[in-house]
């Protein structure tokens, strides 16, 4: 039996990216379970170590541990690992969450893949294959607990202005990066509007497109993205932060979400809908940021900053700090629409 997960993290020095992070991940279910059974020890394939593995398994059993007895976990070994394995990271002074997340869901994917080491061919398959035969030839090579969870694909169509020839490219991710609309009021938006930026039409003119098959160069064309193959858990990020020539900005626009039944149906071929689990939010400005979660269990929302954890209500979860949210499909099915 587990505890109630309601354990903080200790900052070590500038690390409540880490904790805030830690904290959402400690909370998808199919990810925990995998790390607190070590069922990653008999299924991994990888020659390598699963060193990082190990160390993020034993923070989780620290914050999941029956007994409780200590109320905050320190991160400090497996941070350590982190910086080890990823050495470009600790370079950073200011860590970016999202950009944390990838990298260790990277590495732990490295870690416990179910496949082999395969050299990869500087030459991805043509254009014109089909999104099944990619996504199998991705599972050729990539397949781990965290590919089952996190692993979805896109699609970028394109569809050439000259010869109106349409053609698809297929690209695994493990998170939406989606743009925030700008808004000369100042006012909200709404998640469904930065998915609709997001997978808008794009003109590309000569210089910024790809050659067309058809005509052989590189025409005027225009560009739609949409997603293939819908992950069990979306991780969506908010991309507050711009960087221009000179400096980063951050925008504080309020981005309101839903906490059920986010319907992603029409980005995609089906229509499933997810539920928000955990959020990791930013506040402040870009140099001087903090960075927090709130993580749902069975018995409701708690808010994670590094060593404290309190409860919260719903209605405390949509700030303008929302950075990146967890959603996981959830079992009820939209009513079909197409
Ligand atoms: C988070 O904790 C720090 C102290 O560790 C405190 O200064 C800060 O106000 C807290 N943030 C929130 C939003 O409660
Ligand atoms: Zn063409």
């Amino acid at each position: 039996s587990i505890g109630s997960g309601r354990v903080g993290l200790r900052n070590i020095g500038n690390t409540c990216f880490l904790n805030a992070v830690v904290q959402c991940l400690s909370h998808t279910r199919g990810l925990r379970d995998y790390c607190l059974l070590k069922s990653y020890r008999p299924e991994k394939f990888s020659k390598e170590d699963a060193k990082l593995m190990e160390a993020f398994s034993q923070v989780l059993s620290g914050l999941w541990d029956v007994n409780e007895g200590d109320t905050v976990v320190n991160p400090r070994q497996f941070y350590s690992i982190f910086k080890e394995a990823v050495p470009h990271f600790s370079g950073y002074s200011q860590q970016d969450a999202q950009e944390f997340l990838r990298f260790l869901l990277d590495k732990l994917h490295t870690e416990i893949n179910r496949r082999p080491y395969v050299r990869r061919t500087g030459k991805e398959p043509e254009l014109s294959e089909e999104a099944v035969a990619m996504w199998k030839k991705h599972l050729e090579r990539d397949d781990s607990r965290i590919v089952d969870l996190f692993s979805g694909q896109l699609r970028s169509s394109l569809h050439c202005s000259v010869c109106s020839h349409y053609s698809n490219t297929f690209d695994v991710f493990c998170d939406l990066s989606l743009p925030i609309p700008k808004r000369s009021s100042g006012g909200e938006v709404t998640l469904r509007e930065c998915l609709d930026l997001f997978s808008q039409e794009e003109k590309l003119d000569k210089e910024n497109s790809p050659m067309c098959e058809r005509c052989n160069r590189r025409t005027e064309c225009t560009k739609r993205l949409s997603i293939q193959r819908f992950p069990q858990v979306i991780v969506i990020h908010l991309n507050r932060f711009t960087t221009s020539r000179w400096s980063i900005s951050k925008s504080t626009v309020y981005v309101s979400f839903p906490l059920t039944n986010l319907d992603l149906g029409p980005y995609g071929p089906v229509d499933f809908l997810y539920d928000l689990y955990a959020i990791c939010n930013h506040a402040g400005t870009v140099n001087m940021g903090h960075y927090t979660a709130c993580c749902s269990d069975e018995n409701g929302w708690c808010f994670y900053n590094d060593s404290s954890v309190t409860p919260v209500s719903e209605n405390q979860l949509q700030t303008n700090q929302a950075y990146v949210l967890f959603y996981r499909r959830s079992n009820s099915t939209a009513t079909v629409r197409k």
